[in-house]
């Protein structure tokens, strides 16, 4: 058998972690032949709770599983961590603004970063999954100025996600049959799903779809489902973002299929007009833990005039978090 993987997942009483350490226990992030160690952290008042999912973890009995580690210490969740998934998050309570979540954010993000390239594997990988996720990954690399700045992510994977089953509804298609699905920008409302490259059955989607539809109803309802689940449900979206955590990191780690693409949150190098530094969505492949920026596609008049405003936001995130202190 391959010896373990290390994954810190950080957040681990939460409702998120609820489903997504299973998943990765089960194998579904790495696959069925790579044994995981989990080193979840916690802040200390949640570490009662954590002593319960730890015992269903067990009880779960899943052979993949090496062991199950927990600690409100990051250093040591980060020790020798191979990915790092930090879920953890302050949640946006009643009436607070994105702005107050950066701040109370910040701090967490930046210790982490810290204790991160103080302990982690020299293959650490990691992917923000708490919000302001782009610019929490933001802070997270610059308290990391040693790890690479392609090892640092955040979590765009449910956005994609969710345009394409919209797309595969309004087509009466699989979910399988739709390819080359984009969400560029930012995770937030400003976010920018494209359908204009993706294919339905090998058919170019445009072909299919009305403009209309994609202005009116395909942007809006994907750019707000984070908002529409929280009303039905009465809590935010949480096994569904555990499963978009899974395919971010199985796609990095295994791979994107041949003649497809996902999409995720990556320091920007000056691509398609995102300024240099921002962690912004792109349409991205990925081979053997790599993943590079589909070049060269033509950016469709709306989606370009789309990508700049939330582009704007992320720049305003980044300002403010920078008046902070919290960029180094
Ligand atoms: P939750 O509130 O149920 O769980 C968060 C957990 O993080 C809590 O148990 C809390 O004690 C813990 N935590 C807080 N500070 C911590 C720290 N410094 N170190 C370690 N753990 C810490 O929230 P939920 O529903 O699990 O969501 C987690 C985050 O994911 C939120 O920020 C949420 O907004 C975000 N999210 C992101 C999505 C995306 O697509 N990027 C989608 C859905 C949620």
């Amino acid at each position: 058998a391959n010896p373990p993987v290390t994954v810190a997942v950080s957040g681990g009483a939460g409702q998120i972690a609820y489903q997504l350490l299973f998943r990765i226990a089960a194998g579904d992030m790495l696959g069925p032949d790579q044994p995981v160690r989990l080193r979840i952290l916690e802040i200390p008042d949640a570490l009662p709770a954590l002593e319960g999912v730890v015992m269903e973890l067990q009880d779960a009995a899943f052979p993949l599983l090496a062991s199950v580690d927990t600690t409100a210490d990051a250093p040591v969740a980060f020790e020798g961590a191979d990915h790092a998934l930090l879920v953890g998050a302050r949640p946006r309570g009643k009436g607070m603004e994105r702005s107050d979540l950066l701040a109370a954010n910040g701090a967490i993000f930046q210790a982490q970063g810290r204790a991160i390239q103080a302990r982690a594997s020299d293959r650490i990988r990691i992917t923000v999954t708490g919000n302001p996720a782009n610019t929490n990954a933001l802070i997270a690399a610059a308290a990391a100025p040693d790890i690479p700045r392609e090892r640092f992510s955040a979590l765009t994977r449910l956005d994609h996600n969710r345009a394409v089953a919209q797309l595969a509804a309004k087509t009466r298609a699989a979910v399988g049959d739709i390819r080359r699905m984009i969400v560029w920008g930012n995770h937030s409302t400003t976010q920018v799903p494209d359908l204009t490259h993706a294919l339905v059955a090998g058919e170019p989607a445009t072909e299919l779809v009305e403009r209309g539809w994609v202005r009116d109803e395909f942007v809006p309802t994907v750019a707000n489902r984070g908002a529409a689940v929280i009303a039905a449900r009465g809590a935010s979206s949480a096994a569904s973002a555990a499963s978009a955590t899974v395919d971010h990191v199985r796609s990095w780690a295994l791979g994107t299929p041949e003649g497809d693409w996902t999409s995720m949150s990556v320091v920007s190098r000056g691509d398609y007009g995102v300024p240099e530094g921002l962690v912004s969505s792109f349409p991205v492949t990925a081979v053997g833990g790599d993943w590079s920026v589909v070049e060269g596609l033509e950016l469709d008049a709306d989606v370009a005039a789309q990508l700049r405003a939330s582009v704007a936001e992320l720049e305003e995130e980044r300002d403010q978090v920078r008046a902070l202190g919290l960029l180094g």
